[in-house]
């Protein structure tokens, strides 16, 4: 790819290179250079109190990119690539999990390296590029950061390293992960994601050994984020057409959501969740949140009699159990059963359940204590056997509506030790050897 500008090419040849940072922000710029955060002058306010202190700039369409600094907070910084608009759209980052403060320092140095480093002069990031007769980098017309050699061809581009965002024009390829976000997750870094396999796209939400294949039989290894659609040469999604700037984003709810811009200083609209042709809203992990049960679209709770919704205006924040089972206090503990329900995907539990009866199933639930509910599924040739599925603290403890009769399910529940006891279950655990099938 060439990424060289003309204006760029003159003032190498007038050997000016060295005053381009001095430039209000050129679009591309040659090394060696350097910014350290806290001597940086200029400040793009953005929405919200967010702003960027540029270090370049281009346009896309009519809109006004810029890559520098992008922070929040005034304190906290992010090497990020940024759409101008009312919600600031970054698109791209560096460093979107270890944020630099005031006296970070990017250097593109001598030898072609764009190097992030924070005040102790520890490396956040690099581009690696050092030895590839780095010329300069430029931010382009689609957004893409390119590092470019002498031969005017790309040594590195932002495009090819994927943050949650894709810009119109930009493809996915394989070995690139289009990820969610940490930092807007609870959930641990780059664990949901999109990439490409030889046979299609691939969803996947590690935590929850959740995947989803969108297949496409090309033999292409990128799947192409075009006006109109998204896929392969051949398209597995089809999108509404541009009317202007079009980019989409995987978030923290595990959406794809594609948004087009409305003009400078507007608001950019959501106009399509991507996946939604593939993908229902109750297949989605995170859907209705710990203990939800998601049916048609929405979210509820297992029963209201024993739990609550843990925000009442946001069904899908999930539930919360009315009495929270203690550690320390196993016999204080119940399963409850919850009718109707079954795991929120029957291909997960599948690939988890362990072959065990009902009984074992429950013990094993009642003495481990990150047990927080289990789904039993009986054997069709009605002996004792079936499946066993313990969900534990940190798996996702999500229901779907069935009524096939074909699952039990029961979640952990504490009660009131000055009620009448029952010890209809605890009586297991009298007479029967504890044996738990999962760690
Ligand atoms: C470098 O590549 C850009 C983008 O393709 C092109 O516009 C420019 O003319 C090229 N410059 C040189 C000096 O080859
Ligand atoms: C800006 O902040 C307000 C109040 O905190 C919030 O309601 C709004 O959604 C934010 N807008 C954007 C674009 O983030
Ligand atoms: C940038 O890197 C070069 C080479 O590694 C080094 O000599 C120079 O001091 C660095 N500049 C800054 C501002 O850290
Ligand atoms: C993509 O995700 C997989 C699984 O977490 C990981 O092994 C791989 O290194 C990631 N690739 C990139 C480019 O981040
Ligand atoms: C996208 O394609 C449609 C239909 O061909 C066209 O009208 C529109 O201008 C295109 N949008 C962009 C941003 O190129
Ligand atoms: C479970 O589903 C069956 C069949 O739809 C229904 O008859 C029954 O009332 C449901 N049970 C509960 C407790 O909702
Ligand atoms: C204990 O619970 C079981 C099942 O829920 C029930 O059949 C039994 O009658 C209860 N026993 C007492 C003493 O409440």
């Amino acid at each position: 790819m060439l990424h060289f500008d003309m204006s760029m090419a003159i003032l190498l040849l007038l050997g000016l290179s060295f005053h381009l940072s001095v430039l209000a922000q050129p679009s591309a710029v040659a090394p060696p250079n350097s910014w350290k955060v806290s001597d940086m002058q200029r400040t793009i306010d953005m929405d919200n109190g967010s702003s960027i202190l540029p270090i370049l700039d281009h346009r896309i369409m009519s809109y006004k990119t810029y890559f520098g600094f992008y922070t929040k907070d005034g304190n906290s910084f992010v090497l990020s690539i940024v759409i101008f608009g009312l919600q600031a759209p970054v698109i791209w980052s560096a460093n979107p999990d270890i944020p630099v403060y005031r006296d970070a320092i990017l250097n593109f140095t001598r030898e072609g390296d764009l190097l992030l480093s924070d005040n102790n002069g520890a490396m956040v990031w690099s581009t690696t590029t050092k030895s590839k007769s780095v010329a300069g980098m430029s931010l382009d017309v689609s957004g893409n950061l390119v590092i470019f050699n002498q031969d005017n061809s790309s040594a590195w581009q932002s495009f090819d390293h994927p943050t949650d965002t894709l810009v119109m024009g930009q493809s996915l390829c394989t070995g690139m992960n289009l990820s969610v976000m940490t930092s807007n997750t609870e959930w641990p870094s780059h664990r949901v994601y999109l990439s490409v396999q030889w046979n299609g796209l691939l969803y996947t939400f590690q935590f929850a050994f959740y995947t989803k294949l969108f297949e496409a039989n090309t033999g292409s290894s990128c799947s192409y984020f075009r006006n109109g659609s998204f896929g392969f040469p051949q398209k597995i999604f089809s999108l509404p057409f541009a009317r202007s700037l079009q980019y989409m984003r995987l978030e923290p709810d595990g959406h794809l959501r594609l948004y087009e811009m409305q003009g400078v200083g507007q608001d950019s609209l959501m106009v399509l969740d991507v996946l939604s042709t593939e993908m229902k809203f109750c297949d989605y992990p995170m859907a209705c949140g710990n203990y939800g049960v998601c049916s048609k679209g929405q979210c509820s709770c297992p029963s209201f009699s024993n739990f609550k919704f843990q925000n009442e205006r946001l069904p899908s924040d999930g539930c919360v159990p009315l009495s929270i089972p203690s550690c320390n206090q196993a016999q204080n503990q119940q399963l409850i059963q919850v009718n109707n329900v079954s795991y929120f995907s029957n291909s997960v539990f599948l690939l988890l359940a362990s072959s065990t009866s009902e009984i074992v199933c429950k013990q094993s639930c009642l003495t481990s204590c990150n047990c927080r509910a289990l789904i039993f599924q009986k054997n069709v040739y009605g002996s004792d056997g079936g499946y066993c599925l313990l969900l534990s603290d940190g798996m996702v403890i999500l229901f779907a509506d069935d009524s096939s009769n074909r699952f039990l399910a029961f979640v952990k529940y504490g009660r009131n030790t000055r009620k009448t006891r029952n010890h209809s279950l605890m009586s297991y655990l009298e007479y029967q050897s504890v044996s738990p099938f999962m760690s």
